[in-house]
């Protein structure tokens, strides 16, 4: 949209930009807040940004007016730095976990079983304080020990629904959890070629980047669900009064909080069980906490935790067991898990000997070494953790800083907790990038499983995924090998030679490289970058890497990384030997019809459809019959096909003056093209 001339900031008085300043930075604060907090969005996405980059402008044309408290400064910083340890004003406790009924209304029973208590979702994130002043947020600090955390202020600032400054000058301290929605973890992670194991360890991981603007990248949020008010002591009589306060001061707070005496307690247990299914964040119980503040006090506390709450664990299918070692899995991006080496313990129906735990930062806050007595549980995921320590046995555990499979010196990655094997050769690094290469999801071949791949790798059949298509030369030594028979060889050969018709579409992602996954992938091909020679073409012209960032979707991280990938002369050695074997180097043409009503248009699909099941069908067809599918709405849209549910696409697509059909609509489009959409010729 062409800017009007009197709207540049340069034409405006100190004191008209001051004005026009204040004015955009209440607007965007109010628009954040019923985006993020209430989930309410008022305007559009395309309009939000537009006040947005006016604030930006005006901020930058008069930098002496910019407000400490602007919400520009959520786009973060550049600048990298350690954390400095930020003393808590006030001990930061855990809970007393329960993990059942029984031992929960026990506990109930035996405090206060008239009484009335609060039931929360127990939000499955990062412990962070935020420490406000006179109104304006001061410190964001993680739990850390419960006495001293880290200053993660400039990260905290980041993040979209925390309020930078209060609607009154008020004095609190604050608990929350940082989380990420199912839905965001999900598109974040594919970006980054899931790498991220779930939304819990992102969370955590993201509120620690050194670098607030990688941070500020991150869909993060926020559930505030404790607060102390220093200043206005006894103020508050209940818990419910504080939440109450909580989200006047425009904090949120966890949804679908009850309150409840003793004798509705198991009943409100299974109304939130059932509720869990279709939440969509991430949870690992409740937290049922007495609400009545003066009887709190009068309870106190132990020395760790309060007596007055317990935490109330789902699915807590939890076993003791002891730690007799602790040894580490090297993933195909070098990255370092250690795992516990349990005595083994049934657990949902399997036995488990070894049970994850996740980094060092989480082994530093278990305080756990070898030896300990600990709890382990099967979460959402398949592989069980270290869940809590009963006795911490020897000295608290520390990872070696050489790789375990190689020795080479391990690496910390810019903002992430873990450590890494930087060894492109490393052993363990090259058996699972191959393993990868062929997993269903992958190149799905056939007969190479993760005992078949190790074995043919230490044997020397293999050194990398490029060797899979010259393993046909040695088939009569192979078959001579324990565990490969004519008829396994037969197979694992027929599913090589099998993938060699896999699309492009799967050729680049199994190739495992940084940031180049599935989605991306899809991407680029949508957008005209076809083939593994426009790839190579564009890494070697910065002018064309730049322009990436204009395909929606597509960010400076995984630009940065496209540079690296295809400026390394390994990875070009790989793909050369790839082609020269036979692999599909260019997409395969998406099958279209004799008729092409839709050539020249660009659709775009959002909401749901009866019709179209998933609404890629819709999108299916489209292609099929010449229209170009794009992922966002743009003023190089032509089409938006929307079903219930369509939120800012919708809105965008109305802004932009672009043709919306429901699905009746299409429906009679289609009729009219005489194209029968069951039946498409
Ligand atoms: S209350 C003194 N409420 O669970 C009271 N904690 O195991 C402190 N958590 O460190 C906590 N959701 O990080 C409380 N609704 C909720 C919570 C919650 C998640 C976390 C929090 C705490 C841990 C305790």
């Amino acid at each position: 949209m062409p800017k009007k001339k009197d709207d540049s900031p340069k034409t405006l008085s100190e004191k008209e930009a001051k004005q026009l300043i204040d004015k955009l930075s209440v607007e965007i604060r109010h628009h954040q807040y019923l985006y993020y907090v209430k989930n309410e969005p008022k305007i559009s996405d395309f309009d939000f940004d537009q006040m947005f980059r006016r604030l930006q402008d005006l901020e930058e044309a008069f930098p002496d007016l910019k407000d400490p408290a602007s919400p520009t400064l959520v786009v973060g910083s550049d600048l990298d730095k350690d954390f400095e340890k930020f003393q808590h004003k006030l001990p930061v406790l855990s809970l007393i976990n329960t993990y059942n009924d029984e031992e929960l209304l026990d506990w109930v029973n035996k405090t206060d079983p008239e009484g009335l208590y609060s039931v929360e979702w127990k939000i499955d994130g990062a412990s962070i304080v935020l420490y406000y002043e006179n109104g304006m947020l001061q410190n964001g600090v993680t739990r850390g020990s419960g006495g001293i955390g880290d200053d993660v202020t400039d990260n905290i600032r980041t993040i979209r629904n925390i309020p930078l400054r209060l609607p009154e000058p008020i004095t609190i301290y604050l608990r929350g959890e940082v989380f990420m929605t199912f839905k965001d973890f999900e598109e974040f992670n594919e970006l980054s070629s899931g790498k991220y194991a779930n939304p819990r360890n992102l969370s955590a991981g993201s509120i620690k980047q050194k670098n607030s603007a990688d941070t500020a990248k991150r869909p993060l949020r926020i559930f505030t669900y404790d607060a102390t008010f220093p200043d206005i002591a006894k103020k508050f009589r209940t818990h419910q009064e504080i939440l109450t306060k909580l989200d006047k001061l425009t904090f949120p707070v966890p949804p679908d909080t009850v309150f409840v005496t003793g004798s509705k307690m198991a009943k409100t247990i299974q109304d939130f069980k059932k509720k869990k299914e279709k939440l969509g964040f991430p949870t690992d119980g409740l937290v049922v906490k007495l609400n009545d503040v003066s009887k709190r006090d009068a309870l106190g506390y132990t020395s760790h935790s309060p007596r007055w709450a317990r935490a109330y664990k789902f699915d807590a299918v939890m076993k003791e067991s002891k730690i007799v070692d602790i040894t580490y899995a090297v993933g195909r991006t070098g990255k370092i898990t250690p795992r516990a080496e349990i005595e083994p313990v049934s657990l949902a129906g399997t036995t488990v000997t070894f049970a994850t735990l996740h980094n060092q930062d989480y082994i530093d806050e278990l305080g756990v070494g070898i030896g300990a007595v600990v709890r382990v549980a099967k979460r959402g995921e398949i592989i069980p953790a270290v869940e809590e320590v009963v006795t911490p046995g020897k000295d608290v555990f520390k990872i070696p800083d050489r790789c375990p499979s190689c020795k080479t010196k391990t690496i910390k990655k810019e903002g992430l907790v873990d450590l890494f094997c930087p060894n492109p050769d490393c052993p363990d690094r090259v058996k699972n990038g191959i393993i990868f290469y062929c997993q269903r999801k992958q190149m799905d071949i056939e007969g190479l499983g993760d005992k078949q791949i190790e074995f043919l790798y230490d044997h020397d059949y293999i050194k990398s995924v490029a060797d899979l298509y010259d393993l046909k030369d040695k088939k009569e030594k192979l078959m001579e090998e324990e565990g490969f028979g004519e008829k396994s060889v037969a197979i694992i050969l027929g599913g090589i030679e099998q993938s060699k018709q896999k699309d492009f579409r799967f050729v680049l992602p199994s190739i495992g490289l940084p940031e180049l996954g599935h989605k991306v992938t899809e991407l680029l091909i949508e957008h005209g970058i076809d083939s593994m020679d426009e790839i190579l073409a564009i890494s070697k012209d910065k002018n064309r890497i730049d322009s990436l960032l204009e395909i929606p979707g597509i960010g400076p991280s995984t630009v940065l990384a496209f540079q690296e990938n295809f400026s390394d002369k390994r990875i070009l050695k790989l793909i050369d030997r790839l082609k020269k074997a036979g692999l599909k180097m260019k997409a395969d043409p998406v099958k279209v019809a004799d008729q092409q009503p839709f050539a020249g248009q660009s659709w775009c699909v959002t909401g749901s459809f009866e019709n179209f099941q998933p609404r890629d069908k819709a999108m299916d067809l489209i292609v099929y019959y010449g229209g170009r599918k794009v992922s966002a709405v743009s003023s190089k849209t032509t089409h938006l096909l929307a079903g219930p549910g369509a939120g800012s696409k919708l809105e965008k697509a109305n802004e932009l003056g672009i043709a919306v059909y429901d699905e009746n609509q299409f429906l009679e489009l289609l009729k009219s093209h005489k194209i029968d959409f069951k039946n498409p010729k």
